[in-house]
């Protein structure tokens, strides 16, 4: 079988650890936003431990050249998750996809679950992965009701879970449902992110680029959280950081009690 040919079924873990975190300035002046720390643990804890609990053992972890060896000094082989662990270099942050394309020769033709290292979730993927995994191709996001759609990627979805539209934070949302940093794609992303080209922004957009890539493939579905999922994403402001540590503090000390 040649190394890189289809394995739908095994999934591997991206997490994206990379990015200048320029709204989280002075703090990320010197270190990378997913090391900071949020109550107990450095943020880069979190995807880890959400991959751990998913099954999910072989992750590779993208960052940025300053910080790279603060990662590695940090959770070196990744034993300590029960994991394997690999790191790559994101020289500049030129879109969410293109770390997804530095996965390819990582993820030797397995799907992969990719996880933004800055947003925190404590919910068990392992139910979505097998629903995926009947899917047999394409991918799938996940999204959740919010009342500021405007601020984050949104998706309109069908009845049967296939997404009808998906756009990065547009001025006049479609829908209140609103795309989290979770992502399963089959090993086509890796084609489809040679094919795409810079944003206005310069990146290789995720949502508008990759994923609707998908969408207008037509195997793209939504897994909608649970309105009692915990999620947060810790990396857009002080604000949300503060409240991230915030409600971390109450899930430690509240399960600390059981
Ligand atoms: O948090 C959910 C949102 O995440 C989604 O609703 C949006 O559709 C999605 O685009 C993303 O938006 P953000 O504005 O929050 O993206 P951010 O720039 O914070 O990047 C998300 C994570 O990916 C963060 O952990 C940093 C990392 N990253 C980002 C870029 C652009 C990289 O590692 N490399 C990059 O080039």
């Amino acid at each position: 079988m040649p190394e890189n040919s289809k394995k739908f079924d095994n999934v591997k873990g991206v997490i994206l650890a990379g990015g200048n975190a320029t709204r989280l300035r002075p703090l990320t002046w010197v270190t990378n936003k997913h090391l900071l720390p949020i109550y107990d643990r450095p943020m880069i804890y979190y995807p880890l431990q959400s991959l751990q609990k998913a099954g999910v053992r072989d992750a590779l972890i993208s960052t940025n050249p300053h910080h790279a060896g603060d990662f590695i000094n940090l959770l070196s082989t990744g034993e300590e998750f029960d994991m394997r662990l690999q790191y790559t270099i994101q020289k500049e942050p030129k879109g969410m996809a293109q770390v997804v394309g530095m996965a390819e020769s990582f993820a030797e033709g397995s799907s992969v679950l990719v996880l933004a290292g800055d947003n925190l979730f404590d919910f068990d993927l392992k139910p979505a992965i097998e629903r995926f995994k009947a899917q047999g191709s394409g991918a799938r996001i996940f999204a959740m009701h919010h009342d500021h759609p405007e601020h984050y990627g949104v998706v309109e979805i069908a009845e049967d879970g296939k997404v009808i539209s998906v756009e990065e934070k547009p001025k006049q949302p479609k829908s209140n449902y609103i795309v989290v940093g979770i992502y399963l794609f089959d090993s086509d992303a890796f084609d489809f992110v040679k094919n795409l080209k810079p944003s206005d922004r310069g990146e290789l957009e995720i949502t508008s680029g990759l994923i609707e890539c998908y969408r207008q493939r037509g195997d793209l579905y939504c897994e909608v959280l649970d309105k009692d999922d915990w999620w947060i994403d810790a990396g857009t402001s002080y604000e949300e950081l503060f409240a991230a540590n915030e409600a971390a503090r109450k899930r430690v000390l509240g399960q600390n009690k059981k």
